[in-house]
């Protein structure tokens, strides 16, 4: 009797261990869900992660990223950090002014990323708004606006600032002799930082101004911001560059030296203080 008692138990505490459950979604947030959710896309097989994922400092790995039906994008995907400093939001298309833009091409940059045709909101919508997962994080009230508006928060919170050479700055601590080498090359003696400027890293007009200049194809893209850069191979707008020693003399003969300082000031502006809050992680 004992026997068959004990028996069951172990049958049913097994049965417990092996049926999945369904995770609790109610931890987490309304723009993490909307992020990593690939029901997004219109075949569900791609995400906002999927081209910026965390773990690659929001971007994917790819020269140029792949959409919903395998098709190349027409960028490398850029990193999503510092968004709230920028004055256009494309590596080429000055027109696109606004974060709320940015965020919303994706869904219709048919086939390239999220797949829809242009005017699916309803289809997107009527999703969200019918599944267990959303329902009790939004309101009645929820439109189209009010989901980019979310993906535009999630974005805009993500936090940045805490690199070690910012540290060192703030704190006003010190800099070993290899770090001052390496800001010294990269400020003052070789000038990347009238491009890479150092508030954000980051310099957006010179675009606007320099494009009509063909001969230097550098001039005719937005000047990337260069926190989290060992991070973010491969790089340039079409990826065409694998490695960061090839990167940083896109326009600058470099000795060894130089592009040894310069290489090991880029890695002291990695920043991902954002991977140790579970709403960077993946929750599907
Ligand atoms: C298939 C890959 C892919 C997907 C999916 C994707 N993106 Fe992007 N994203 C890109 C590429 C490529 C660019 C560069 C476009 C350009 O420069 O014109 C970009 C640019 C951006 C930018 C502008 C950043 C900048 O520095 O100018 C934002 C913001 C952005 N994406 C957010 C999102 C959000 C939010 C989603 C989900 C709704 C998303 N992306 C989905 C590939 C993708
Ligand atoms: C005249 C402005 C300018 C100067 C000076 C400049 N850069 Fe750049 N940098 C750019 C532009 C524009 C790009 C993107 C070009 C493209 O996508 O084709 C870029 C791209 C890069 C990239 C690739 C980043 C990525 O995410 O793809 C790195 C790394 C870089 N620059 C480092 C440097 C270093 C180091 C110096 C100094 C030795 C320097 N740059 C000087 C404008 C400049």
């Amino acid at each position: 009797m004992w026997k068959w008692l004990v028996m069951a138990g172990a049958v049913i505490i097994l049965a417990w261990l092996l049926i999945p459950s369904e995770k609790d979604k109610s931890e987490y947030t309304l723009g993490q869900l909307l992020f990593f959710d690939p029901n997004l896309s219109s075949n569900g097989t791609k995400s906002c992660a999927s081209c910026h994922s965390p773990d690659f400092a929001f971007t994917d790995g790819y020269r140029k990223s792949v959409g919903a039906f395998g098709d190349a994008s027409e960028f490398n995907a850029p990193g999503l950090l510092d968004l709230d400093r920028r004055e256009f939001f494309s590596w080429r298309d000055t027109t696109r002014k606004s974060l709320y833009e940015a965020v919303e091409r994706p869904f219709f940059a048919h086939p390239k990323e999220l797949g829809w045709k242009a005017e699916d909101t309803t289809d997107i919508l009527f999703y969200v708004k019918n599944n267990n997962i959303y329902r009790p994080l939004i309101s009645e009230n929820f439109w189209w606006s009010s989901l980019i508006e979310e993906l535009e928060k999630y974005l805009l919170n993500i936090p940045t600032g805490n690199s070690v050479f910012e540290k060192q700055l703030r704190e006003k601590n010190e800099m070993d002799s290899l770090t001052a080498k390496g800001f010294e090359v990269f400020a003052s003696r070789k000038k990347c930082i009238t491009c890479h400027t150092l508030e954000s890293f980051n310099f957006s007009n010179h675009l606007v101004k320099s494009s009509r200049n063909i001969l230097f194809d550098n001039y005719k893209y937005q000047t990337p911001n260069l926190r989290n850069v060992l991070l973010t191979a491969p790089y340039m707008h079409d990826g065409h560059i694998g490695n960061i020693s090839d990167a940083i003399r896109h326009n600058t003969p470099l000795s060894d030296e130089e592009q040894k300082a310069i290489i090991h000031f880029l890695s002291l502006l990695t920043d991902t203080t954002y991977l140790s809050n579970p709403i960077y992680k993946n929750p599907f």
